[in-house]
């Protein structure tokens, strides 16, 4: 790696981040059903139908899994809990599930590993799902019940709180793409989500300081779109594009506004009284996480009715998800960030990382081209840094390989690598290579 922590400034953290669903193996420990079960079961959703029934069996091993955070010399490890394993209907407390994370939360302690929780990363208890889930505004009030429910049993011991993982995802990515659960390509649906899940974040802020909790924030996914060419119409495509990715939620989140230009293609589809809703969603937060994998230039697209744009093809390097590798553009967005929207409030690099397609040869992973992509992500830290904006941590997508929503366990993001019959973990070159770079 291109860089050491001694670069670093001495309180910046390294570390890695999981999310429930995708390690633990929901079919242990009383988890209620989710939305994903159901969007998984659905022929042609998910490849090979694959769900997170056993996932890496988290549930089970996290001893171990903490180990490796904890020999690699990490100083903190962000995971979420699972609303469906603390509320298996959404609504009932399951005592196991509450316990599973006393449990969790010692083992991160005991390693001396910093815990930064997520409340929601995805998996919603189908009893909601099914009365119509982040488009139903109820929705919001039960997820505050559920934030009182976990916070009661671990909130103390945590180092700081996300309450959403990109809303982005959750509402538009799923409402009107239909990519990931519950699948709907819907405008009014995409509407009352990219507004609801704003506002769960808002109710979740609520419960939380009327708990006494410091350090919460959001976890946002940007997203570095610019024009194709310089043709008006390219530009304006961009700009469309940045407004529902990336304006949208920040916004909301700091100024309690949302892009005039999103509410003109929502027209009336938007919740009633949602305006109501802005202070809420835009009290004061501590610190704000910004997930960024990749860049996609944007062109017009006459041919959708609404946003009427579409990514261009890539024409730089690209990871197993097809995704264009460009640090630059996380440099920009933790700028951009600290300039237009949080000033000196901390900024978190709450994910970055890449899938490819990983093999264990002679008890070993060699995967260079993920070392050059970390070293490089990382140095545009630490050049945001230097420009003034406030980082103060560096997260790797992903401790494991792990499933990677519709694209079943076919993806690899870990820097340990998973087999998937066996569950044996194997560390990767780049976990080697990061251990290596932080203690020096
Ligand atoms: C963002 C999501 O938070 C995470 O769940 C996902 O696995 C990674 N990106 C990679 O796609």
């Amino acid at each position: 790696m291109d860089f050491k922590r001694s670069d670093f400034p001495q309180d910046f953290l390294f570390g890695a981040a999981t999310a429930a669903y995708q390690i633990e193996g929901h079919k242990f420990g009383g988890a209620g059903p989710t939305h994903w079960d159901t969007f998984a079961a659905t022929p042609g959703n998910v490849i090979r139908a694959e769900d997170g029934a056993l996932a890496c069996d988290h549930y089970h091993r996290f001893p171990e899994d903490l180990d490796l955070l904890k020999d690699a010399g990490m100083d903190a490890y962000r995971f979420s809990t699972s609303w469906a394993r603390v509320m298996p209907d959404g609504r009932t407390v399951n005592p196991e599930g509450l316990d599973f994370y006393d449990r969790l939360t010692d083992a991160i302690l005991e390693r001396g590993l910093k815990p930064y929780q997520t409340l929601y990363h995805w998996e919603l208890p189908s009893a909601l799902a099914d009365k119509g889930g982040w488009t139903n505004r109820d929705t919001t009030k039960y997820f505050g019940d559920y934030t009182d429910a976990i916070t009661d049993k671990i909130g103390d011991r945590m180092a700081a709180i996300a309450t959403i993982n990109e809303p982005w995802c959750v509402s538009f990515l799923s409402h009107f793409i239909g990519a990931h659960a519950p699948g709907l390509r819907d405008i009014r649906a995409t509407a009352r989500a990219m507004h609801h899940i704003m506002l769960a974040h808002g109710e979740a802020m609520t419960r939380l300081r009327a708990k006494g909790m410091k350090n919460c924030g959001i976890v946002l996914n940007f997203e570095h779109s610019p024009p194709a060419n310089d043709a008006p119409e390219t530009i304006a495509a961009a700009r469309l594009q940045d407004a529902i990715y990336n304006r949208w939620f920040i916004e909301a989140a700091t100024k309690g506004t949302y892009p005039q230009e999103v509410l003109d293609g929502f027209g009336d589809h938007m919740p009633a009284g949602w305006q109501d809703d802005m202070a809420q969603i835009s009290q004061k937060m501590d610190w704000l996480g910004v997930n960024y994998y990749t860049r996609h230039e944007i062109l017009p697209d006459p041919t959708i009715p609404w946003p009427s744009l579409k990514a261009a093809e890539t024409t730089l390097d690209v990871t197993q998800m097809g995704w264009e590798i460009y640090p630059e553009g996380l440099k920009n967005i933790l700028i951009r960030m600290a300039r237009d929207y949080v000033g000196d409030m901390p900024i978190y690099v709450t994910e970055n990382g890449m899938a490819w397609d990983d093999h264990v040869e002679n008890g070993a992973v060699y995967d260079p081209v993920r070392m050059q992509y970390v070293s490089d992500h990382i140095m545009a830290a630490k050049h945001a840094i230097d420009a003034g904006a406030n980082v103060k941590g560096f997260f790797y997508w992903s401790l494991l390989d792990n499933y990677e929503w519709a694209f079943g366990y076919e993806k690899r993001f870990g820097m340990v690598h998973v087999d998937f019959d066996s569950l044996k973990r194997t560390p990767k070159a780049s976990y080697h290579a990061l251990k290596a770079a932080i203690a020096r």
